[in-house]
């Protein structure tokens, strides 16, 4: 039945009318430009989120498209270092030139970084699909000695990623863990949901036991549980972990639930004016997110 809906959702997608698509993405997106997403920034903080911004778009395929974007993240460090908030900046590998060469990806990477520094702030790189993830990690493998400044992310749904955390050899090493957005192969990824937050869970034992930070990105409520009992299992200090939230995402109470507990939570929040490809991009690969697309369009 899935199957049937899943390949209905994908015929349909383009059919979509922008109005819809931008009366759901306006619940996860914070707007198409960087004041309104500041300014979602600066209430989160008021409300004692952490959080960080990301410029919506991906895949860039030319070089003036990659430094144009570059530099619009450069001007975002300025921004949140002028207002003093509590943000810190994730990006696409591929936003910012990857699909033109390492060597733009780097070049670029590398100037975002040098701000992060210049400001004591932080550079996330999120995890593209399985094509990137060698040299996704090998980049910021080449970065221990800046990992204060720069981390990326690690998807459980990988068969590789227990391994990947353990060969990260700086104790100051700082990732986000999620499930994994991409459709991977079997051969790579498990497709199982359940064996997803079983690995979950082992991948994030190991990280604490090598003293990593782990910024912990789920909405999933059961997977939450879990995760709570280790960290009260383990007695793991706060200063190893945070909590990760997509902006608008329902948490059911965990939000407030974490804060109560002193937990640090971080808010990602999209924003730009690609909103509308990302969005119909973003359900074609994975029509899974079109079902809380639809549930969210109907709860309206
Ligand atoms: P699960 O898929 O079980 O979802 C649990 C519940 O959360 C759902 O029932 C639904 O209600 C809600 N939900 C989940 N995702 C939603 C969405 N997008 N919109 C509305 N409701 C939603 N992936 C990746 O490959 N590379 C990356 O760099 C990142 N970065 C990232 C950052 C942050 C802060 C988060 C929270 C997630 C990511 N992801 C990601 C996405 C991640 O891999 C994963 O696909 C989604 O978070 C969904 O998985 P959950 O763990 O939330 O569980």
């Amino acid at each position: 039945m899935n199957k049937v809906i899943n390949f209905l959702i994908l015929k349909f997608i383009p059919l979509i009318p922008i109005s819809i698509v931008r009366k759901f993405s306006g619940r996860y997106v914070a707007g198409d430009n960087k004041d309104t997403a500041i300014n979602v920034v600066k209430e989160l903080n008021k409300q004692g989120f952490s959080a960080t911004i990301d410029i919506l778009g991906e895949h860039v395929a030319t070089i003036e498209k990659a430094t144009h974007i570059t530099q619009d993240y450069l001007q975002l460090f300025n921004i949140l270092n002028e207002n003093k908030l509590d943000c810190n900046i994730s990006i696409k590998p591929s936003h910012i030139g990857l699909d033109l060469g390492v060597d733009t990806f780097t070049q670029n990477a590398n100037s975002l970084l040098y701000k992060a520094k210049e400001y004591d702030n932080f550079l996330r790189i999120d995890m593209e699909s399985s094509k990137v993830t060698d040299t996704t990690i090998n980049y910021v493998k080449s970065k221990s000695e800046d990992t204060k400044h720069v981390g990326t992310v690690f998807q459980a749904y990988l068969h590789r990623t227990l391994n990947d955390i353990q060969s990260l050899s700086s104790p100051t090493i700082n990732y986000r863990l999620c499930k994994g957005i991409y459709k991977e192969d079997e051969s790579i990824a498990i497709q199982d949901r359940k064996a997803i937050n079983t690995n979950f869970i082992e991948i994030l034992k190991k990280g604490f036991e090598l003293g990593h930070f782990i910024g912990i990105a789920t909405h999933d409520l059961l997977l939450l549980e879990d995760i709570y009992s280790l960290i009260e299992a383990k007695n793991i200090p706060t200063s190893q972990f945070e909590f990760q939230v997509l902006y608008g995402v329902p948490m059911g109470g965990w939000l407030e639930k974490h804060l109560k507990n002193n937990y640090q939570v971080r808010v990602y929040v999209p924003f730009g004016p690609e909103w509308y490809d990302y969005s119909i991009r973003r359900l074609q690969e994975n029509p899974n997110i079109a079902h809380y697309v639809l549930g969210n369009l109907f709860k309206r």
